[in-house]
């Protein structure tokens, strides 16, 4: 049940006043399915928390019962929906708690819609929960953005692309699982926190997953799409660009050939058949080896295009990934700059998009190292949809084996100043759409959950989880509060337990970037899983995705001055800020410049000498962690205790691995001693 685990308040008075409050719902519009979802969530909620049943009423007050009546009462704002507004109105919902004139209490519920009234039942069950009382509820709440999306990288044979949480909850053996319980309380999960899309294969489209677009697979997915349309939830699927080939009913996957395009419609009708309200394709193409139109001579606008026609008449929505890099480079190399690729290839075509098609940007230029610059793509389309892509599961940030709090990176991304329109050009507005007044727009995640009864491997990796979603519906909220709001509602409203699980939680990015790859260089991981340090694992090979440490310096020259020249595809200030040495901020100066181990960071440090501080700070700070979690030994159920004490002391132990390699390596390249002459092997 995760953050849904809720409890029986203990107070007997507030959970008094509540139950003369909430005991008595009366709905007054139209019972819809997703209605119906917020109207059990509303009882199951009330009777953990209350201990009580709530006697549900459909249908209008009269008038003079109106001015008297209590309780709970459900309503549509009805111009919501009638006046053209964007979704996000529609999925808002306002709380106001009154008193009649004979005393009588009442909430009202307002919604732009029945998610909206679903979402609102969501709060106010979080709210009482965590102790508001019921004057206090009053909030008018909608989502920033529009798209609020988790990718899942799950395959049909039951394993997950970067998942660390066992195997998927969707798949097994090559079928959709026939048990749907874990996959509907999924569901829950993610409309609880605002969540309203879901694609449910990897990226990567394997001969499986291909067919799930066939007619002998459509059912299977069908019973998916009507599950996650009861709480509101659109479904996609990534898709194979050579499907037509690859299933054998064309001889080519040419994105202008008249065959291809027809077999696409044909496809997109039959799927709509199945599921009316599909929420349209993910497509990974010309990417780390995937097909696409490439092969034909056409360009990403002709490929995207193509599907995005065929989904039209439906009002489907083509979602296409800008990770398409140069996988084949050479070291040698030093002018081919994988950092530029998704730049290079799209602001080219800026404009020439449909206006169903989205263009999906990681939130880096790289790969979700545990620190990157803010991608240059994001703000650089001005007449394009655009999202931005984050990665929940921890693939290069510990793997849920380490703790590593990512709202604070997101945030740091949301609040980044693009500059792309002048001052206040902030990612955030760029993935709520209000900066170029974007038809769509949204924010896409990759899930970090799976099989294990924990749902994420490691509990505390489910504030990840949690935050992701409340931040996407609101990119204000702070990363304490998120954390907060996490851990109370996941261990209880126990003052104690929050504060030590908040500073852990706040605390651990940084820790994380402490004891691994230093200054924004990345990369330091061993190949293939990307789990532990190798330093030089990525450094011959061909995925562009380098250091260059030799005995003089390290880091990645981007200048436009003397390197890859990707400083100029930021707007300015910013490019002129990375392009300097001087002012370039520390955290990123690896990633934008090479220079010696003695250069001077601002913090008045060398290279070398921060190196070596920050891997033994990191490790000391990981010990610490492990520390703080055993004060809580108790206070929590014993079950959770042991399973985070565990991981926490793996991470302590992995620490100081990754302390020992990184600063070994650096003294032997460097021959420079630390200055304080701590041991390096
Ligand atoms: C990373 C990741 C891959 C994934 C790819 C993508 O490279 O390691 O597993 O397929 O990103 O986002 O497409």
């Amino acid at each position: 049940k995760a953050w849904l685990n809720v409890q029986l308040i203990e107070d007997k008075e507030r959970r008094e006043a509540y139950a003369s409050l909430l005991g008595q719902v009366s709905v007054e519009c139209k019972p819809t399915l997703v209605l119906q979802t917020a109207l059990k969530e509303l009882q199951q909620g009330i009777q953990a928390l209350l201990g009580i049943a709530a006697s549900v009423k459909e249908g209008s007050a009269s008038r003079a019962e109106e001015e008297n009546a209590g309780g709970l009462r459900i309503r549509l704002c009805p111009e919501a929906n009638t006046q053209g507004e964007r979704s996000q109105r529609e999925d808002g919902f306002e709380l106001q708690y009154m008193q009649a004139a004979n005393g009588n209490e009442a909430i009202y519920l307002i919604g732009g819609s029945d998610k909206g009234i679903m979402y609102g039942v969501f709060h106010l069950l979080r709210m009482v929960a965590s102790g508001k009382r019921a004057a206090e509820l009053n909030t008018k709440e909608s989502p920033a953005n529009e798209l609020r999306m988790i990718n899942q990288w799950d395959n049909a044979d039951g394993t997950i692309e970067r998942g660390y949480a066992g195997r998927s909850i969707f798949y097994g053996n090559g079928r959709i699982a026939s048990d749907l319980g874990r996959i509907r309380d999924y569901a829950r999960l993610l409309a609880s926190i605002g969540l309203n899309a879901i694609s449910i294969n990897n990226v990567n489209v394997h001969e499986l997953e291909t067919r799930f677009i066939t007619e002998e697979q459509l059912p299977e997915v069908a019973r998916l799409a009507d599950l996650f349309r009861a709480y509101g939830i659109a479904l996609f699927l990534s898709v194979n660009f050579a499907a037509p080939l690859q299933l054998g009913e064309r001889n080519t996957a040419d994105p202008l050939d008249a065959g291809v395009q027809s077999w696409w419609k044909d496809t997109a009708a039959r799927i709509y058949s199945h599921i009316p309200d599909f929420g349209g394709f993910v497509v990974k193409a010309d990417s780390e080896h995937r097909p696409g139109p490439f092969t034909y001579g056409r360009d990403h606008a002709d490929g995207a295009n193509m599907l995005a026609e065929a989904l039209a008449d439906y009002s489907g929505l083509v979602i296409w990934r800008c990770f398409v890099y140069d996988c084949m480079q050479d070291w040698r190399d030093r002018k081919t700059d994988r950092a530029r690729a998704a730049y290079d290839h799209f602001k080219p075509l800026d404009g020439r998009f449909r206006s169903n098609v989205l263009l999906q940007i990681k939130n880096g230029p790289m790969d979700f190292q545990v620190r990157e610059p803010v991608s240059p793509l994001i703000g650089a389309l001005k007449e394009t949809n655009q999202m931005v892509e984050f990665q929940i599961t921890q693939e290069y940030t510990g793997q849920q084996r380490h703790l590593c709090y990512l709202v604070p990176q997101w945030k740091q991304v949301l609040d980044f100043d693009s500059y792309a329109q002048g001052e206040g050009s902030q990612v955030k507005r760029i993935a709520d759409g209000s900066l170029y007044g974007t038809a769509h727009s949204g924010i896409a995640a990759v899930s970090n959950i799976g099989d294990e009864e924990s749902w994420t491997g490691h509990i505390l990796a489910q504030a990840n989880f949690y935050g992701y979603g409340r931040l996407v519906w609101n990119p204000e909220l702070t990363a304490e509060q998120i954390a907060l709001e996490w851990a109370a509602a996941t261990f209880g409203y126990n003052p104690t337990v929050t504060t030590v699980i908040i500073g852990m939680l706040m605390k651990s990015w940084a820790i994380y970037e402490a004891y691994t790859a230093p200054l924004g260089v990345g990369w330091m991981v061993a190949p293939n899983h990307h789990y532990g340090p190798d330093v030089d694992g990525y450094e011959y090979s061909r995925w562009g995705t380098y250091h260059f440490a030799d005995r003089d310096g390290i880091g990645v020259d981007r200048t436009q001055a003397s390197g890859t020249g990707y400083t100029s595809q930021y707007s300015e200030p910013n490019a002129s800020l990375y392009e300097n040495a001087a002012t370039c901020p520390d955290e990123l100066l690896l990633f934008f410049h090479h220079v010696p181990y003695t250069h001077i960071l601002q913090s008045g440090k060398t290279v070398i000498q921060h190196i070596y501080d920050t891997h033994f700070g990191g490790a000391d700070e990981a010990e610490r962690l492990r520390e703080q979690w055993a004060e809580l030994e108790g206070q929590i159920d014993e079950a959770s205790f042991v399973h985070v004490a565990e991981r926490l002391a793996e991470q302590a132990e992995h620490a100081k691995h990754w302390r020992d390699v990184i600063n070994t390596y650096f003294f032997r390249k460097s021959g420079i001693p630390d200055a304080d002459g701590r041991v390096i092997y």
